[in-house]
C-alpha cells in the first residue's frame, strides 16, 4: 500500500481517495493499539508544532486533536476566537500569518464560514487540517464514523447507512456521505422535506421522510442534532422540536421493535429527547462512545500522515 497521502491538506473528503481513507484507517490501527498501552505517546512529531484554532464551539473535535497531538508529542498552541483579537476586527489571514509567524507547521481550524479553510490554505504555507467549515465539510467526524462502521461491521461494502435529520444544514452528513460512497457503503437520509437539500440524489443517496421505512432499510442509523444555530430564517424548518421529536426521535420502543438489531450513532453534541432518548444513547446497540474514542485514532492518523507529506516536500525542495 502506498503510505503517503494524495493530498497537502484535509480539507474535505471530497478531495480524498479510496486509498488515502484506507491509508488513515490502516494508520488509526496502529495508533489505536499504542493508546491501549500503559504509556500512550509515541515521539513521531517532535519537530512539529501545530496551531489549533477555533472560531466556532467544540467540546469533542477540540479536545480530541489536542489530545492526538499530544500523544505524537508535537508542540501545540491553543487559540479560541472568543478571547482574541478577532473581537478587535483583526482578519483571518492577519491572525493566521501572525501565528505562522511562530513558526507553525500545521494548523487545525473550525470556522463557521464554509470554504475558510480552502480560502486559507491558498493564503499560508502550512499543512490544514479542516474541523468543520460552517455548513460545508467535517472531514475528521465523517473517517472516525466510517472507521467505527467498520471496526462494528467488519467492512463498510454493502452495508446500509441512513443519515437521519437535518441534512441541509449538516457538514457531518455532507462529508459521511462522500466517504460512505467511497467505500463501498448505501447511503440514505431521512428527515422532513423541509431539511433535506433538494438535489441530494445527485450525490447518489436514496430520500426517505418516514424514520420508522429508513430504520428497517438500515443496518445503520447515523442520529443527527437539530443545528438550530444555523437556522437563521423567520419560518422555521419545522412547528416545533415537541413535533420533530414526535416524528424523527428514535426511541427504545422503535429501536427494539426492528426487525433486525441497527447500530445508533451520534456525531454529539447530543440534545437527548429529540433526535435521540436517552435510553437509546445508552443502549447496547449505541457506538456514540466508541466514535468519541476512535477520534482521537484517526486524527493522530490524519496529522501524522499530513507531517509526512510535508516533510518528504521539504526534502525534494
Ligand atoms: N461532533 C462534533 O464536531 O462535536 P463538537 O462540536 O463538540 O466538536
Amino acid at each position: 500500500m502506498n503510505r503517503t497521502l494524495s493530498v497537502k491538506h484535509l480539507l474535505g473528503i471530497k478531495d480524498l481517495t479510496k486509498e488515502d481513507i484506507e491509508l488513515i484507517f490502516s494508520q488509526a490501527d496502529e495508533f489505536k493499539e499504542v493508546l491501549n498501552r500503559p504509556i500512550k505517546k509515541v515521539p513521531s512529531l517532535r519537530d512539529v508544532t501545530i496551531a489549533n484554532l477555533f472560531f466556532e464551539n467544540s467540546t469533542r473535535t477540540r479536545l480530541s486533536f489536542e489530545l492526538a497531538e499530544k500523544r505524537l508529542s508535537a508542540d501545540i498552541v491553543n487559540f479560541s476566537a472568543s478571547t482574541s483579537s478577532v473581537k478587535k476586527g483583526e482578519t483571518l489571514v492577519d491572525t493566521v500569518n501572525n501565528i505562522l509567524a511562530m513558526k507553525v507547521d500545521m494548523v487545525v481550524m473550525r470556522h463557521s464560514a464554509p470554504g475558510s479553510c480552502l480560502f486559507l490554505s491558498k493564503h499560508i504555507d502550512a499543512a490544514i487540517v479542516n474541523a468543520g467549515d460552517g455548513t460545508h465539510e467535517h472531514p475528521t467526524q465523517a473517517l472516525l464514523d466510517a472507521y467505527s462502521i467498520r471496526e462494528k461491521l467488519g467492512s463498510l461494502k454493502g452495508k446500509k447507512v441512513a443519515i437521519i435529520g437535518d441534512i441541509t444544514h449538516s457538514r457531518v452528513a455532507l462529508s459521511n456521505i462522500y466517504c460512505l460512497k467511497k467505500l463501498g457503503a448505501e447511503v440514505m437520509v431521512c428527515g422532513p422535506s423541509t431539511m433535506i437539500p433538494k438535489h441530494i440524489q445527485s450525490l447518489g443517496v436514496k430520500v426517505e421522510h418516514s424514520l420508522r421505512n429508513a430504520l428497517e432499510w438500515c443496518d445503520v442509523a447515523n442520529m443527527l442534532r437539530i443545528q438550530l444555530e444555523r437556522q437563521e430564517v423567520s419560518v422555521p424548518y419545522f412547528p416545533s422540536l415537541r413535533e420533530y421529536s414526535m416524528q424523527y426521535g428514535l426511541t427504545k420502543e422503535i429501536l427494539e421493535g426492528l426487525s433486525k438489531k441497527v447500530v445508533v450513532m451520534h456525531p454529539g453534541p447530543i440534545n437527548r429527547g429529540v433526535e435521540i432518548t436517552s435510553e437509546v444513547a445508552d443502549h447496547t446497540q449505541s457506538i456514540i462512545l466508541e466514535q468519541v474514542e476512535n477520534g482521537v485514532a484517526i486524527r493522530m492518523a490524519v496529522i501524522y500522515l499530513l507531517a509526512q507529506t510535508r516533510r518528504t516536500e521539504k526534502e525534494v525542495v
